[in-house]
């Protein structure tokens, strides 16, 4: 994981300034037998119920519009729980003063954007990722889009 402010990208944020803005991080090992545990740990202790995977790259059908979708700016009613396996991509994220924290996150990478945060994604030049999601509950978990 790497964090620092959009505009200033020499700005450069640790767990503990996402943190202070509500967002959670934890770096778990790549590999998958060595990250069931803590994740599970996680899992159970947050008590996400449901966990699916994503998994986007060049050929995706509908990528483009999947990419525009994920970047426009939105926030849930419930967390944003993603652990990635594979691949990497950017989190952009609200501060405090409105301003974009971008978080690049890589395979081992788990982070959580807290409920009513708004936030984007969008793929690095590397043009692939992986992902479990999980979920504290399959209602209210739908975009809801920054008035413009
Ligand atoms: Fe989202």
């Amino acid at each position: 994981m790497r964090a620092y402010l959009l505009e200033t990208p020499t700005t450069t944020l640790n767990a503990a300034d996402l943190a202070a803005e509500g967002i959670l991080y934890w770096q778990l090992p790549t590999d998958a037998h060595d990250y069931a545990e803590p994740l599970e740990q996680i899992r159970r202790e947050r008590g996400y119920v449901q966990m699916d995977q994503i998994h986007l790259q060049t050929d995706t059908p509908n990528l483009s519009e999947l990419s525009d979708k994920f970047f426009t700016e939105h926030l849930h009613t419930d967390e944003e729980i993603r652990f990635v396996i594979a691949g990497s991509g950017f989190f952009d994220l609200r501060d405090k003063t409105d301003a974009w924290m971008r978080v690049h996150v890589e395979a081992g990478d788990m982070i959580i954007v807290p409920a009513d945060k708004y936030h984007r994604f969008a793929l690095d030049s590397a043009r692939t990722i992986t992902c479990k999601r999980l979920f504290q509950d399959d209602r209210g978990w739908t975009p809801v889009n920054r008035a413009q």
